[in-house]
C-alpha cells in the first residue's frame, strides 16, 4: 500500500561512494559551477536556503523527509486526541489538549519548509490520504488506557527529540529553523508525560501495573521508531553527506537507550528486554534484537491501526472541504473589494 511518491531515483553513474543515490550529473559548466559552490557550503557546513539552487536529488530528499515528517505529526494527533475527553482531571486534559495543538502547529510549520521546496500542501496531503507516503510507524499503534499516554509522552516523545534535536543543525535553513522550535515543545511533551507516570507509579498496585503494561507495549516499537539498522537504511548515507541527517538511526538508537535506562530507573518501571544490559568496554548499553518484520509490515500498512489512522485523516479532509472553500470564497470577494476601492 505504501510506496514513496517522493523517493530520488537510484542511478550509478554519478555514484561516488557505494551506497550513495544519484546526484543528477551536472550537464554543462554553470551547473557544474553551480553543484561546485553547493559541495563546498555543505562540505563548510553552511545552510542551504530555498532560492538557491541545489541539486534536485537534494530537493526531492527533503521533500520526502519533510514531508514524511509533517504527516508524522499530524497523524500522531490521533492517538493522544483520542483520549482528550477522558483524561482523568481538568489539569490533565488542559495539558493534552496543548500537546495535541502543539503537534498540529509542528505539522503546519514542516509542510510550510516543504512548500519553500516547490511541492504544494495539497500534493503533500493528497499522498498522504492515498497512502504513497509514509508516516511514523509508530502512531499506528494503540492507546489503549491513560497510562499509554504517558508512556507516548515520555518514550515516543523522548525518542522524537533525540531524533530531532540534531535537525536544528539541518543544512536546510527552513528545515533547521522549524525545528528549533518543535524541540522545545517536544521537551515540553517528554516531561509532561513523565510526570504523569511518576504520579500514577506513586499510586495503587493498578495504576502501577497499568504504566509496567504500556511501558511493555511501547518500549520496542519506540527502538523501530529510530528506522532500521544503518546497514540496511538506504538513505542514510546520502542524508548525512548533505548534512540533512546529523547522527544515524543506529546511533541515535543508542542514545535513546542509554538515556531511558536511569529514566526507567527512577519511575520504576522495568524496561522489557532481557539482554539489557550495561557494555562497560563500549560505556554503552547493549540491547536485545528489535522485531524488524513487524517494523516494516507496520511501515506497508499493516500495522493494528493503519486503516483507522488513514481513515480518520481522510475523513477530516472530506469533512473540512466546506471551511476551505468557504475561506477561498471569502478571500475572493475581499480581493474583489480591494480592487474595486483601489480602481
Ligand atoms: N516509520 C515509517 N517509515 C520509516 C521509519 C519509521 N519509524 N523509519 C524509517 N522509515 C522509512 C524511511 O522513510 C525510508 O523510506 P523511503 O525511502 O521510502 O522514504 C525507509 O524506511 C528506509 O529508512 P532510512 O533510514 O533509509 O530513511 P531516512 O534516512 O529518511 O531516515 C528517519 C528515517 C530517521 C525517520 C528520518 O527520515 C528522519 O529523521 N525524519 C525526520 C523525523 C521524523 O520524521 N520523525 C517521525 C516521528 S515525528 C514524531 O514522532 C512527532 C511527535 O510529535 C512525537
Amino acid at each position: 500500500m505504501y510506496t514513496q511518491s517522493f523517493s530520488v531515483p537510484d542511478g550509478t553513474e554519478d555514484v561516488k561512494s557505494v551506497g550513495l543515490k544519484a546526484i543528477p550529473k551536472a550537464l554543462n559548466a554553470q551547473d557544474a559551477d553551480l553543484q561546485a559552490a553547493f559541495d563546498a557550503r555543505i562540505d563548510a557546513d553552511g545552510r542551504i536556503e530555498p532560492r538557491e539552487w541545489m541539486p534536485e536529488a537534494y530537493r526531492k530528499t527533503l521533500v520526502r523527509q519533510i514531508s514524511q515528517h509533517a504527516h508524522s505529526e499530524i497523524v500522531g494527533m490521533l492517538p493522544e486526541g483520542n483520549w482528550v475527553s477522558r483524561a482523568p482531571s481538568l489539569k490533565r486534559k488542559t495539558i493534552l489538549i496543548a500537546k495535541v495543538q502543539d503537534e498540529a502547529g509542528h505539522g503546519l510549520y514542516l509542510y510550510s519548509a516543504a512548500e519553500t521546496l516547490g511541492t504544494s500542501r495539497d500534493q503533500m496531503l493528497d499522498a498522504l490520504h492515498t497512502g504513497k507516503a509514509k508516516y511514523s510507524s509508530i502512531f499506528n499503534y494503540p492507546t489503549l488506557n491513560w497510562a499509554d499516554v504517558g508512556v507516548v509522552g515520555w518514550l515516543v516523545d523522548g525518542a522524537a527529540i533525540m531524533n530531532q534535536v540534531p535537525l536544528c543543525r539541518c543544512s536546510y535553513g527552513p528545515y533547521a529553523r522549524a525545528m528549533v522550535r518543535v524541540c522545545k515543545e517536544e521537551s515540553f511533551h517528554q516531561r509532561q508525560g513523565y510526570e504523569a507516570l511518576l504520579v500514577m507509579m506513586q499510586g495503587t498496585a493498578e495504576q502501577k501495573a497499568m504504566v509496567q503494561d504500556a511501558v511493555n507495549r511501547w518500549w520496542w516499537k519506540c527502538l523501530a521508531m529510530f528506522g532500521p539498522p544503518d546497514a540496511d537504511s538506504p538513505n542514510s548515507a546520502q542524508g548525512m553527506r548533505w548534512g540533512i541527517k546529523r547522527i544515524s538511526n543506529d546511533d541515535l538508537r543508542q542514545k535513546f537507550v542509554d538515556a531511558t535506562v536511569p529514566q526507567a530507573k527512577v519511575l520504576g518501571v522495568t524496561l522489557p528486554d532481557p539482554d539489557l544490559k550495561w557494555n562497560e568496554a563500549r560505556q554503552a548499553h547493549d540491547y536485545g534484537q528489535i522485531d524488524w518484520d513487524e517494523f516494516w509490515a507496520t511501515v506497508n500498512g499493516n500495522g493494528p491501526c493503519n486503516k483507522e489512522r488513514l481513515g480518520a485523516r481522510v475523513k477530516a479532509w472530506n469533512d473540512g472541504a466546506w471551511v476551505r472553500e468557504a475561506a477561498l470564497a471569502h478571500a475572493q470577494k475581499q480581493q474583489q473589494r480591494q480592487m474595486k476601492e483601489a480602481a
